[in-house]
Formats: C-alpha cells, structure tokens, sequence
C-alpha cells in the first residue's frame, strides 16, 4: 500500500455522507434509480452519482445498470441503526468524523483540541446538544455495543456476599440492567450526569429490574452513594486523561471503603480489533491503559488490585480493594 492510498480521505467521507443520506434505505425502499434516489435523499443528482460511483468502485453498492444503484453486503450494512449512529454526520457520527481536524493539535499540544472545532470541550459540546447526547447515550447502550455481559466478578461464587451495586458513569443502564437481571437478590445505583440517567428508565423498565435500582444525576468527580458492595467503572477511565481518572477512582475508593470492591474494566491486551485509543484522544483526551498502567493509577487513588477476570467476550477487568 502506498502513502496516496493510505491517506486517501474520499471514501471515509463518502460512507459517512451514504450514512447521513440514509440511501441504503432508499435503496432498499426501491428507490435505486440515481433521479429518484437523488429525490429521496434531498440531494444533488450529479454529486450523488459521483459519490455512489466511487463507492462502487470501493466495494460498497453495485451498479446493475447504468444510473441504477442495488444494495450489496457491505452496503446493506447501513442499514443497521448501530452503523447509522455511528456515522451520521447530522450526528454524534459527525461529531467523531469532524474531531479528527483536530488531530494535529492535540498532537502537538498533548491534550484534546476539540473544541477547536467545535467551540467547547466534549462533555460541554453534549450538555449543549441534547440530540448529540442523545445520540452518544443510544451509541454507548444496547442499541450501538449490544447487550453487556453481566460477568463483573473474577469468582462467580462472590455474589452470595453482594448486596449492592453502584455503576459509576454507567450510561443508560444497559451494564446494571444486564447485572441486576442475573442476580436477583442483588440491588443497584445508577450513577451518571443528569440527562442521561434520565434516559434509563426504559432500559430498567425493559429489563424487568426497575424496581431494584435509584438513579443519580451527578457527577463522579463529586462524591459517590457510599457503602456498596460493588462499583463498576466501564469504558468510563479511558474517556479521561490520569489527573481525572485518578480521581474517579479516588471517589470510588472513598465510597467502597472499608470493604466494597471497585471492578474497573481494562485493555485486553491481546486484542486483535481496532482500538478506539486514538479517538479517545481526539475527543476527550482519554487513553486505554494497559493492566500495569492501571496498576498504578488504582494505587496512587488508594486501591489495590486483587484479582484480574476476563469475560467470554475477552474484555478484562480488574478487582479492586479500598486499601
Ligand atoms: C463512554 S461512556 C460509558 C458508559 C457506560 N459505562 C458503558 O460502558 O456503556 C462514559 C460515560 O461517562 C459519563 N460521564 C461523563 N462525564 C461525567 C461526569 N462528570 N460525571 C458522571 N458521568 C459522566 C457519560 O455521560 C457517559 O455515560
């Protein structure tokens, strides 16, 4: 592969704008003639023929006839909502496309430079944005990772002991929901900023587990419901860079003492699949820490690590004890 073609930006755009048109969905609607398609989509013939051809070219949709575009298997893949969430450039897909201009700054300076884009940091940009959070909360739940896996704990037999579960920065639920589901006797706290706890009402509702749990609308830098037996953080580190993360952790620690446990999910080490690492940085300044790295940042918070579990799904996590 040669340089040109490594850093050829035509056809990330193109699957983004094919997102955004939704014309995976027209085309599937019958619509696969380039006029009605054009009609459909609100967009301009000439540009979207242009757009369509070099995406053919690269594999995604077909040509059947000339100015006649067909759905194939990669194309069909836009039809998936987690894939539309994803790269919608009316969305948080845009917001993810877009915070990659910033990429040189943040290299350059070593912290995020997002707002350069976008005129205020992340967390902020979403506050303003409730479609975007909207938007970031569907990505994060059930409806762009799917269902998580409940296996939090390195040894099963430990829920006998476990009362109570706190997830910090737990998102819409979709973890608690998951948790609570295979322990009934277990009862949880969802623990995330205030307009996306209040999105989780349905998650809960879904999984028949509602009346086990108490949202809180807050923030983890502020202190947490104290006394649980167990606190989750996932996918929540990684999002932040030490100074932060150290401090989560620190609330954590704080709240689980003297004998809960905070169980922190970390970088499989061995993963095949891309790492959203460098999107971390772009966006929020945040990093995947390797176990040893997170090693160290649990014990400047005042924890320690005492056993490591691996899921089915190969995602690891830590268990840690207040020290
Ligand atoms: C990457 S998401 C992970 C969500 C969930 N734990 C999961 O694994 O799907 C990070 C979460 O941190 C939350 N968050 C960001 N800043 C926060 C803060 N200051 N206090 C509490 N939650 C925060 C976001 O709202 C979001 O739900």
């Amino acid at each position: 592969m040669n340089l040109w073609e490594l850093s050829d930006l035509s056809t990330p755009w193109c699957v983004h704008v094919a997102a955004t048109l939704r014309l995976a969905d027209h085309i599937a609607a019958g619509k696969g003639e380039i006029d009605a398609l054009a009609a459909a989509a609100g967009a301009d013939r000439d540009s979207l023929c242009r757009v369509l051809r070099h995406l053919v070219s690269k594999g995604v949709f077909e040509e059947p006839a000339r100015g006649r575009f067909a759905l194939n298997e990669t194309a069909q893949g836009l039809l998936d909502g987690p894939c539309r969430l994803g790269l919608d450039l009316d969305g948080i897909g845009g917001r993810m496309a877009h915070a990659w201009g910033t990429l040189l700054s943040a290299v350059r300076k070593g912290r995020p430079a997002y707002a350069e884009a976008f005129g205020r940091g992340f967390w902020e940009d979403l506050d303003a944005h409730p479609d975007i959070a909207a938007d970031f909360d569907a990505l994060m739940g059930p409806a762009g990772h799917g269902a998580p896996d409940p296996h939090v704990l390195a040894d099963p037999a430990d829920w006998e002991s476990v009362r109570t579960v706190v997830d910090v920065g737990g998102g819409t639920g979709s973890l608690l929901a998951e948790v609570l589901r295979a322990h009934p006797r277990v009862r949880g706290t969802l623990v995330d900023l205030p307009r996306t706890v209040a999105l989780s009402c349905d998650v809960f509702q879904a999984a028949g587990v509602a009346d086990r749990v108490t949202t809180v609308g807050q923030s983890f830098f502020d202190p947490l419901p104290g006394g649980a037996d167990v606190y989750l953080l996932k996918s929540v580190l990684c999002d932040w860079p030490d100074r932060e993360a150290k401090a989560i952790l620190r609330r954590c620690a704080e709240a689980a003492h003297p004998s809960g446990r905070v169980v922190a999910f970390t970088r499989t080490e061995s993963a095949q699949d891309a790492s959203p690492e460098l999107l971390m940085l772009v966006l929020v300044g945040g990093r995947d820490r390797t176990f040893e790295e997170f090693r160290e940042l649990a014990g400047d918070a005042g924890l320690e690590v005492r056993a490591v579990g691996r899921q089915p799904s190969g995602r690891s996590f830590a268990e840690c004890r207040p020290v």
